[in-house]
């Protein structure tokens, strides 16, 4: 190469979310556990585990192995030839997931593709119930049939235009007004935060979710609802318990398709190999990606048999090239053996107690963390200029926006080798599972610093602020 791979970057690549002109890559040498080496001599702590992909840190030899068989027998052929791969990680999914293994998995490679096979399952189900199963149940007159997503304010599906029409993240202005028609976007379950005021368990949230149901033409016309179970680029919110019973309920009352995104949360983040294990719910399609495929793009659309049964005789009309790609598959399969075999759940529950042990400390010690939640190995401290008005450090709709986080984020990389996104509404703790304590006591340290820059913000706000 005449230019080096920085150079090529700023040269030719696109980087996503955007601009060129801020574009300054650091050069790789090579990844290994939670750390980026870089060529400059550089050990980055990854605190985001590649986007949350790295869940068991970069290049275990348990999936490199795995890989490399994979690649010598079999890479990818098309679902009309069976793979043991792809068959034993579909099974292994099915097991997993909760409820009856009785499931099918759609493969894909991206979490918005497999947003958008579920979108579609959700409507083909809804559609043969009312066109060729049970079209008594429906009113005559209603038209044309039950199609309309509820998604949330403060959610991120994906960026494809199915996936983005989903999504309550300000990402989605780019495409408007051209998104996919039929979706809508019920309250925030934010207890920071929420809209209702006092709402702790998401009961108003919920209730209004209802009356958002009702007044949309109620079964008749509304087909799903879509969830993160922890809300995840939109701020690291874990749905309240009681909440989560309520969407399902509320499923089961209007008999809507309850289809929850664990793109982000699935393969052990939160401390169960699905977040909805904690809340002990069973939904009716549940979405993977990210981690699952380690370190290959797969992702997985797992039916129930209520509505895998749609496509006995109905095409399901989605697909893409590289579905159920096998080496893709040997390496999510040889990812959840590290899961079980590692013990990495419950390390994970561990270690995240430990963690949060540390943030609220830290909470106390810097008047500007408003808020430490989270679940797991993902956590967030939500940055405030002010604890009693719970004035953001940034607003939802400035992403774009220079914020202070953005220093926090510059002087963890250049001064702790601690590498966090600058976008976010605060500190955003994703660090890979194989995190230990003592890594985690150097993270706290580092944060304890950083927050000084916050800290400052808040007294100058403070400031100004005074009357
Ligand atoms: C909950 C959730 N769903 C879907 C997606 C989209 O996944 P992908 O970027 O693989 O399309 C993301 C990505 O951040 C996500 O967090």
């Amino acid at each position: 190469m005449s230019e080096s791979a920085s150079e090529v970057y700023r040269n030719h690549l696109i980087p996503s979310w955007s601009t060129l002109s801020g574009m300054n890559p650091v050069e790789v040498e090579r990844t290994r556990g939670c750390y980026i080496y870089t060529r400059d001599g550089r050990r980055i702590f990854d605190l985001r585990s590649a986007h949350e992909c790295a869940n068991i840190g970069f290049n275990h030899p348990h999936v490199l192995q795995a890989m490399h068989r994979q690649m010598q027998q079999c890479s990818y052929v098309t679902d009309d030839f069976a793979t043991d791969a792809t068959a034993e990680l579909t099974q292994k999914l099915c097991a997993l997931s909760p409820g009856s293994p009785d499931k099918r998995v759609w493969y894909g490679q991206s979490g918005a593709a497999c947003v958008e096979a579920a979108i579609k399952a959700a409507r083909f189900y809804k559609y043969r119930q009312v066109f060729h199963e049970n079209r008594d149940a429906y009113d005559p007159v209603s038209y044309p049939y039950p199609y309309k997503i509820l998604s949330r304010y403060r959610s991120w599906h994906g960026a494809t235009t199915g996936a983005l029409s989903a999504s309550g993240d300000p990402r989605r202005w780019f495409a408007e007004p051209l998104l996919q028609p039929g979706v809508l976007f019920g309250p925030d379950v934010y207890p920071y935060r929420s809209p209702f005021g006092d709402d702790p368990d998401g009961l108003k949230a919920a209730a209004y979710m209802r009356h958002m149901i009702e007044m949309e033409g109620g079964k008749e016309y509304v087909a799903a609802i879509l969830v993160e179970p922890v809300v995840g680029s939109n701020g690291i919110i874990p749905a309240p318990k009681p909440y989560m019973h309520a969407i399902r309920d509320l499923c089961d009352e209007f008999d809507l398709v309850m289809i929850v995104d664990e793109t982000m949360t699935g393969m052990g983040r939160t401390g169960t190999f699905l977040a909805i294990e904690y809340y002990d719910v069973i939904p009716d399609i549940i979405i993977m990606g990210k981690a699952l495929g380690m370190y290959c793009p797969l992702a997985a659309t797992i039916m129930t048999q209520k509505i895998w049964n749609t496509f006995r005789h109905t095409p399901f009309g989605h697909g893409q090239s590289y579905s159920g790609h096998a080496l893709g598959c040997a390496a999510a399969l040889a990812a959840i053996q590290v899961l079980e075999q590692e013990q990495l759940l419950e390390h994970t529950r561990k270690t995240g107690q430990y963690l949060e042990a540390g943030l609220l400390k830290l909470r106390d010690k810097h008047r500007s963390v408003g808020e430490v939640r989270g679940i797991g190995l993902m956590y967030t401290m939500e940055l405030v200029l002010d604890r009693q008005t719970k004035q953001p450090v940034r607003k939802f709709n400035q992403k774009y926006a220079h914020s202070p986080v953005r220093e926090v984020a510059s002087f963890l990389l250049e001064k702790k080798n601690i590498y966090i996104p600058s976008d976010k509404f605060g500190l955003w703790i994703t660090p890979p599972l194989i995190v230990t304590k003592s890594e985690i006591d150097t993270l706290l340290e580092a944060f304890d610093e950083a927050l000084e820059i916050t800290d400052k913000a808040a007294a100058a706000y403070h400031e100004n602020h005074q009357d």
